[in-house]
């Protein structure tokens, strides 16, 4: 990643920190102006590192804590690092206010593990999570080796990633972008010019509008970072070939309907949403916008 990108990833972070911790407040996330995916995410994760009995969990990109402080008070050894100066700062506060130990929390970047090496030296951890940093990574097998190495051989990787294939249930810009970019690669040019013209009658390809600022104006929006959407057929494969085994993914962020027809539709879109969420059926693979890669770190 340049570390122009780096920074602007940074900036975002940095600009959203304050109310982050309400994602994951047991009453506040329903009544958030945003869907509260991350709080979905969260009990996704406690209940599958409780369910490995892992002993220890890193975090990169832990952002203001709150999802590792969960763990810490599960009993687990924590320790974990971020590129925002403004979330580690949060993330100490939360740790002290907690009574938890805010020295295991740092700064570093994925992409330079010699930045949190000094973490590893009690030991690798028996779990690492990731969750908002693989979108944002420009060399996704160097991130995924880099997060794997966190884990003792055996040891298990969460990592969060943005659902490409939900582009198909979308019907915007995104819905063209995936077919002419991705199913219709290599096809000759005058078939998808065809298949263009007629996503363009059928399809809000206007839609959704940039996000060029925070939700508060403050700080660079999320299309104006590195974000990338990964397709979960492709990761998956991506992970066998790191040496990783014993691949899952758990799905979160339901869409009952198209995310276009939401303000028209109102509170019973996310009502719906809500209660589809641990449905780990095939559905999640088109309806959710994101998953959670859940992985074993090879013997070698
Ligand atoms: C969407 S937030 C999520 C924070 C936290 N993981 C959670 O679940 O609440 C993503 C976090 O990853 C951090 N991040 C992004 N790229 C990173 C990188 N290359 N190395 C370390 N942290 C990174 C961001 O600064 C941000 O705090």
């Amino acid at each position: 990643m340049s570390d122009q990108k780096t920074v602007a990833v940074a900036d975002h972070y940095n600009a959203v920190v304050e109310d982050y911790h309400l994602n994951y407040d047991d009453e506040a996330h329903k009544t958030l102006p945003h869907y509260p995916a991350n709080y979905f995410r969260l009990q996704i994760l406690k209940k599958e590192v409780a369910a490995l009995g892992a002993k220890s969990i890193y975090e990169a990109g832990m952002g203001e804590g709150t999802p590792l402080a969960h763990m810490a008070e599960m009993g687990l050894r924590v320790a974990g690092s971020d590129i925002a100066d403004n979330m580690v700062a949060a993330a100490k506060a939360n740790f002290t206010r907690r009574g938890l130990n805010p020295d295991v929390i740092q700064i570093g970047n994925i992409d330079k593990p010699e930045s949190f090496a000094n973490q590893m030296e009690g030991g690798l951890f028996d779990a690492m999570m990731a969750s908002g940093v693989l979108p944002h990574v420009a060399n996704d097998e160097q991130a995924m080796r880099n997060m794997g190495a966190i884990v003792r051989p055996g040891g298990t990787v969460f990592i969060e990633f943005r659902n490409k294939m939900f582009s198909l249930f979308t019907m915007n810009r995104f819905t063209k972008e995936f077919i002419l970019d991705d199913l219709l690669d290599g096809v000759p040019a005058p078939l998808r010019d065809a298949t263009a013209s007629e996503l363009d009658a059928r399809l809000a390809t206007d839609m959704p509008p940039a996000r060029t600022t925070n939700i508060d104006g403050a700080g660079p929006g999320y299309d104006l970072i590195q974000a990338n959407y990964h397709n979960p057929l492709e990761l998956l494969e991506q992970f066998k070939k790191l040496g990783f085994s014993d691949m899952k993914i758990h799905w979160y962020h339901f869409h009952p309907a198209p995310p276009m027809l939401e303000s028209a539709i109102g509170p019973a879109f996310r009502e719906a949403a809500m209660a589809m969420e641990y449905d780990q059926s095939w559905r999640g693979m088109f309806l959710c916008s994101a998953g959670v890669v859940q992985a074993v770190r090879g013997e070698a």
